[in-house]
């Protein structure tokens, strides 16, 4: 752990951080493709594993690519979306939706569309990426349930008969706006803002940690590495999130089960 200048063992948890926590009335927590890595779901950024360092994002995550090759794209979320039906929620999530139930108003705030948050049972959750499991019409941006099942990839729209495509925000789009507002809000109205598993580089959701800090609440970065926030936060945890997590929980209210 690293509180200001100085460095600490993780498990050395500062009373401060603890007593920050429990006396906490708001807490956001914003979470990225590292609260999922220990679930053995990829991330973006690392090196060798991350799925930037291995597929080109200009050819798969934007709507250029969709209008270029639908069909590419399409069984590339289809892809992902087997790979992460295939994984568990981690002791990371499951210690997020515990920290639900110890604070008056939390809420988690997540980059990710795997779905794992609420599977743990994070239920205050606010997806600002989509989600991989849900498919909407590429015209009409309305989510589409269910379409005839054909050969066609993507599958139609049943009402206007456009390209399919997964409610995820790709490059060069825009969040959804109420989500990414109420975001700042709680962000900006917080006692504790932990943000966890995020190389905190993609915009606006990189934003959110600062706006805590401008607010003056209290910034936690959990995180297997340095990133640009790390500077910034009051204390940083470096190790997995799967284990930081459940050990922080333990320390803040040790008579609890977490
Ligand atoms: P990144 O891949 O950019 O960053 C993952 C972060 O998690 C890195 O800082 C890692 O050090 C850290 N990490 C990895 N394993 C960890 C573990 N077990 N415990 C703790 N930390 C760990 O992923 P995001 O920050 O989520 O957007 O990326 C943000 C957005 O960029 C994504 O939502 C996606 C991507 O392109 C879109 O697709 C629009």
């Amino acid at each position: 752990m690293n509180e200001g200048p100085a460095a600490h063992s993780p498990l050395a948890v500062a009373p401060e951080l603890l007593n920050a926590l429990r006396a906490a009335t708001r807490i956001v927590a914003l979470t990225g493709a590292g609260v999922s890595a220990e679930s053995g779901v990829p991330t973006f950024r690392d090196a060798q594993t991350g799925l930037w360092a291995r597929y080109r994002a200009e050819d798969l995550a934007t709507p250029e690519a969709f209008a270029r090759d639908p069909a590419l794209v399409w069984d590339w979320y289809a892809w992902r979306r087997e790979l992460v039906a295939r994984a568990a929620p981690n002791p990371a999530h499951h210690a997020l939706a515990a920290l639900e139930t110890r604070c008056a108003e939390f809420t988690l705030i997540t980059q990710n569309v795997d779905g794992l948050h609420r599977r743990a049972g994070s239920r205050r959750l606010i997806e600002l990426h989509g989600d991989l499991f849900r498919t909407c019409c590429s015209r009409e941006r309305r989510v589409v349930e269910c379409w005839k099942a054909t050969e066609q990839r993507p599958p139609a729209c049943p009402r206007c008969g456009a390209p399919l495509r997964p409610d995820v925000v790709w490059f060069g789009e825009t969040l959804p706006q109420d989500a990414l507002a109420s975001a700042f809000e709680l962000s900006g109205g917080c006692d504790v803002f932990l943000c966890v598993g995020t190389s905190a580089l993609v915009q606006p959701a990189a934003s959110l940690p600062l706006a805590a800090l401008q607010a003056g609440a209290l910034v936690v970065e959990i995180n297997l590495d340095e990133t640009a926030l790390s500077p910034h936060a009051r204390f940083t945890l470096r190790g997995p999130a799967g284990v930081l997590l459940p050990m922080l929980l333990a320390a803040a209210w040790p008579s609890a089960r977490n």
